[in-house]
């Protein structure tokens, strides 16, 4: 795997210094359908009772077309589930012919029933696979993502792909039913052979912001009164990647995460930011191109589209997104943020790191609070790499 220094930080530094001449991504939610129901989505808890996919393998190819042409390399494929897609592997190999790398998002339901030749596309076209699993005891795991065969198929995903040397990601909901295992689930992980686990909260606002919110979602989070068991076993976390050939993003959400988990139980109209950061800045309408199931161009993937690919198209990709966020980038440059921002944890990360990097002097008693975790982060990395370099 390329070292995320030169895929993300220098990539993100160059855009601070001289400034984000286009975006670095697109994410394409490829489908509405799914084959799970997890708890904690809103596709999960109301499957639509129509069958066909508004976008098909042309508008995807549209897209990539315009992507090349404007040279962003990387694409993200996500959904409903995006493995029920037809066309999808069409789309993979596609993308590798113009250069541009596929990352997708699946529950893992279908993913070991891929064909040798669909695999040699995966393989071929460097394509990352996330899985998402929340736990390894199959009780949690059922009960989360509404199905009893959730864990047992995402599992032979995973060693299908990894025989095949397709590196794959796991990713985990934070959530009330599996934050006490979260320590365990990671040396279970180790253990799997999983090189990388990606934690994050529950979003309590709509993933899908043209479908309401799932009543009382916010519930689902870890309560403030448990907060110092959660902070335990992330702590006991990154003592074990220090150590261990498995990295995770636990370096990267310790800092926030008590804020966002209290804000989410208060929800008392605080930004849970202010209590991270002195200013704030959302880097993700800048840096990613969000396009929904139905081929809106959404401001954000919180905030529903009024622009789309499927109408009119002429103006071209570039034009038509610059359309869908003159809005937003307008009202959060002048310090309007919008309710939803709030529930924003899965891009609160790079959002922190941005804010930072963009006003390090009103940030830098943040700037202060976070030097020892990247620090430590960096010379864990730096220390695992020599020793696995000679073999440790
Ligand atoms: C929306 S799903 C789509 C891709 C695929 N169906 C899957 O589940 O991996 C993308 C990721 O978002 C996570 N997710 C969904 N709803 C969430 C929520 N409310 N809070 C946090 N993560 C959520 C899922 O667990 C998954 O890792
Ligand atoms: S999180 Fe993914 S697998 Fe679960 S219901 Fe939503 S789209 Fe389907
Ligand atoms: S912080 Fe607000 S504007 Fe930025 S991505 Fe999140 S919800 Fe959208």
């Amino acid at each position: 795997m390329p070292s995320k220094t030169l895929t993300s930080y220098l990539p993100e530094l160059s855009a601070f210094l001289f400034g984000r001449a286009k975006p670095s991504m697109v994410t394409v939610n490829l489908t509405n359908r799914c084959n799970q129901k997890c708890i904690y989505c809103e596709i999960g808890v109301d499957h639509p009772s129509i069958h066909k996919d508004v976008l098909s393998v042309s508008d995807l190819k549209w897209i990539l077309d315009e992507m090349a042409e404007n040279k962003i390399r990387k694409i993200s494929l996500c959904g409903g589930e995006p493995f029920l897609f037809e066309g999808f592997i069409d789309v993979v190999a596609y993308a590798g012919n113009k250069q541009i790398r596929c990352s997708v998002t699946t529950n893992g339901m279908t993913a070991h029933l891929l064909k040798e030749s669909e695999l040699k596309i995966l393989k071929e076209t460097k394509t990352e696979v996330n899985i998402s699993i929340d736990s390894f005891r199959e009780s949690i795991q059922s009960f989360t993502r509404g199905s009893p065969v959730a864990l047992q198929n995402a599992l032979k995903s995973i060693q299908k792909l990894s025989e095949k040397g397709i590196p794959v990601t796991v990713l985990t909901a934070i959530s009330k039913y599996n934050f006490r295992d979260l320590f365990q689930f990671l040396t279970e992980a180790y253990e799997k052979g999983i090189k990388q686990v990606l934690f994050q909260p529950i979003i309590y606002y709509s993933n899908y912001p043209e479908r309401s919110p799932i009543e009382n979602k916010s519930l689902l989070n870890v309560s403030t009164g448990e907060l110092d068991i959660l902070m335990d076993q992330l702590s006991k976390i990154l003592r074990f990647e220090r150590k261990h050939k498995i990295n995770t993003n636990v370096y990267r959400i310790y800092p926030w995460i008590r804020y966002y988990l209290h804000t989410a139980a208060s929800q008392n109209g605080k930004w849970f930011f202010d209590d991270v950061l002195e200013k704030f800045f959302c880097r993700e309408i800048y840096a990613i191109i969000d396009i929904s199931y139905d081929g809106g161009i959404q401001p954000c993937g919180l905030v529903p589209a009024s622009v789309s690919i499927i109408n009119n198209r002429d103006p071209g990709l570039m034009a038509l997104w610059s359309n869908a966020t003159v809005e937003i980038k307008n009202d959060l440059s002048n310090d309007r943020y919008y309710e939803c921002c709030n529930g924003c944890c899965h891009h609160f990360s790079r959002n922190m790191l941005a804010s930072m990097m963009k006003y390090p002097v009103k940030n830098r008693h943040a700037l202060i609070k976070m030097m020892p975790f990247f620090l430590s982060r960096i010379m864990s990395r730096l220390l695992k790499k020599s020793l696995f370099l000679y073999g440790w």
